[in-house]
């Protein structure tokens, strides 16, 4: 049994917050286990709960389309959420399920040892780049901090718009293409 096998082991059993109790599978991530950049999103929706698998509903298509428009796909990145099971309804998961679930992102991340990672939305840039040390203070807002990067621990980090705030407003697609670019730019 690897690492890997651990995390799977220990998630697929995990009950330490309610989130449990609705689940119909553990969503851990998908892509290159060994990949420079990790992209962060939230918590599974429908589908992701449905397959297991994380960004495979109309926000991953869309994710997944980017990606390829930057010569990218999951053979390249790495794919994760905040918390591993979905919250009903696709609610925000609540500031402590996301405290509960850190520490399974967190051994990912040692496992994976990206050195690039994106946050998708204000809830993953919230969790992964507000309260410790950075340059925006307690809140990250994803408007005015969006496609910022900087760096902590020698990994560089930015945020930009959820693929789903793009399918819901067509403008937002502009900023988030020079966002995706300027991943380019950083490898
Ligand atoms: N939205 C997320 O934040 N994560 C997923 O896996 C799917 C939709």
């Amino acid at each position: 049994m690897d690492n890997w096998d651990t995390l799977y082991d220990v998630c697929k059993k995990c009950a330490r917050c309610p989130l449990w109790e609705t689940r119909t599978n553990v969503v851990i991530g998908r892509g290159n286990k060994e990949a420079d950049i990790m992209f962060i999103g939230e918590g599974p929706g429908f589908h992701e709960d449905q397959q297991g698998l994380p960004f495979v509903g109309p926000a991953g298509q869309l994710l997944d389309k980017m990606l390829l428009a930057i010569n990218m796909s999951e053979e390249n990145v790495y794919i994760a959420n905040i918390v591993k099971c979905r919250p009903p309804g696709n609610r925000d998961p609540k500031p402590e399920e996301q405290a509960k679930c850190m520490d399974y992102l967190r051994y990912q991340l040692t496992l994976v040892r990206p050195k690039i990672i994106v946050a998708l939305g204000r809830i993953a840039a919230n969790a992964i780049i507000a309260g410790g040390e950075n340059p925006y203070g307690e809140e990250f807002r994803i408007t005015k901090h969006r496609g910022i990067w900087f760096e902590r621990k020698g990994i560089q980090i930015m945020a930009t718009y959820h693929p789903s705030a793009l399918l819901r407003d067509e403008t937002k697609k502009r900023p988030a293409w020079e966002d995706f670019k300027s991943i380019v730019n950083k490898l």
